[in-house]
């Protein structure tokens, strides 16, 4: 992410008086189907929010539900500090973007802007002042008079960025609105809507299957699978400090250890796997006994290979070059263990299948799962 003068937006834990979603016991079925599975939420006024999560967790159905869209089967949803349980999505001041755009092909660009605000009986003559200056915040100053057709597709995404902010709404919401772009337009509008979010202060909650987009873009991040939320927090808690092995595997890729516990003290624990041992940090939530099989979990670019020196010796299963990093599969004491190196230089020894290396981490880079 990049720096702004004002730091992390959301650097304070969220308090309720200023969350402007917030999600109590919220469940959603649509006949046999159960969609989402009492949720809690807490959107901060001014934060770009994500869901992240596989197709089919409940992504679409939380922002709707936002939307009014739908309406829970239990549970309320407030916004601003309204209850909006039962409103319609009509009374709700909300823009938003779909993955599909659905920009109008027969209106103009400043006509597809201007929707919103002839929907809200905005007076003529405050309305092209208004296109104009949403227009220039997406940088298309100049570009009303064109057909979405006549646009790229990056344009096109702008225009509807443009439509859906215009009327200044309470909450923005975008389903997965930049996932039809290929990778190079997809990282630069990324960085794009994250400047025009801090520039307009808008809350905005952003829907996404990408883990990557949502580490980039987010200042807080919910992880979902299955109608349930399995973490919420900052990029880097949630990729540093996964509390499930659903969110350690989802974000990015870590190694599953599979140990027991030794011994427990306050805050630590002591733990064997493989024939080695280590003393791990007791997170809040995971409360093992003595004598228990547990998971651990280490993310693959924390382990450094050596020649001679490390914690564990292990034997190349796999070796996968992939330009930035090289992907090392190592069977160490019967577990198998992925090593991504960083190519900053050329390995002083040769890596290839059959070869021994000793492995070795920093132990609080294992992290266990509760
Ligand atoms: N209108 C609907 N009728 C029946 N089932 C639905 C409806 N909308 C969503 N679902 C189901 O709810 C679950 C969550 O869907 P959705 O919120 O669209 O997931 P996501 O956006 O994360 O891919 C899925 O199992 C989906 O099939
Ligand atoms: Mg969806």
């Amino acid at each position: 992410m990049e720096p702004d003068s004002g730091g992390r937006v959301n650097a304070a834990p969220a308090d309720t008086g200023t969350a402007d979603v917030r999600f109590e016991q919220v469940e959603k079925r649509f006949g046999e189907v159960l969609a989402l599975r009492s949720l809690d939420l807490e959107v901060p006024r001014g934060s770009f929010f994500s869901l992240l999560g596989p197709s089919g967790c409940g992504k679409t159905t939380t922002l709707r539900l936002i939307a009014g869209f739908e309406q829970p089967s239990r549970g309320e949803v407030y916004i601003r500090g309204r209850r909006v349980t039962g409103v319609p999505a009509h009374k709700r001041n909300f823009g938003m973007v779909f993955q599909s755009l659905a920009l109008f092909p027969h209106l103009s660009v400043a006509q597809n802007v201007a929707f919103g605000l002839k929907m809200r009986r905005v007076d003529a003559a405050r309305i092209a002042p208004k296109v104009d200056a949403a227009l220039d915040l997406v940088a298309l100053g100049g570009f009303g008079r064109r057909y979405p057709n006549q646009l790229s597709g990056g344009q096109q995404q702008r225009v509807a960025l443009a439509r859906a902010i215009v009327f200044e709404p309470d909450v923005l919401l975008l389903d997965e609105p930049l996932s039809a772009l290929d990778k190079l337009l997809r990282e630069q509008m990324q960085v794009e809507l994250r400047q025009l979010q801090r520039r307009l202060g808008t809350t905005t909650v952003f829907v996404t299957h990408d883990q990557e987009e949502a580490l980039t873009m987010s200042d807080s991040i919910a992880v979902m699978s299955d109608g349930r939320i399995q973490q919420i927090g900052r990029p880097d808690d949630i990729y540093e400090r996964p509390e499930t092995e659903f969110v350690a595997t989802f974000l990015g890729a870590s190694n599953i250890l599979p140990a027991r516990v030794q011994r427990l003290e306050a805050g630590r624990a002591y733990v064997a796997f493989a024939g080695i041992t280590a003393w791990v940090d007791r997170p809040a939530r995971w409360r093992p006994r003595q004598g228990d099989d547990v998971k651990l979990a280490l993310r693959p670019e924390k382990v450094r290979v050596d020649p001679e020196h490390g914690r564990i010796e292990g034997r190349v299963r796999q070796v996968v070059y992939r330009g930035a990093q090289t992907h090392l599969c190592l069977d160490a004491g019967g577990v198998a263990i992925n090593a991504h190196l960083p190519n900053s230089n050329v390995l002083p020894f040769r890596l290839d299948p059959g070869a021994t290396a000793w492995l070795d981490w920093n132990d609080d880079c294992m992290v266990p799962l509760p």
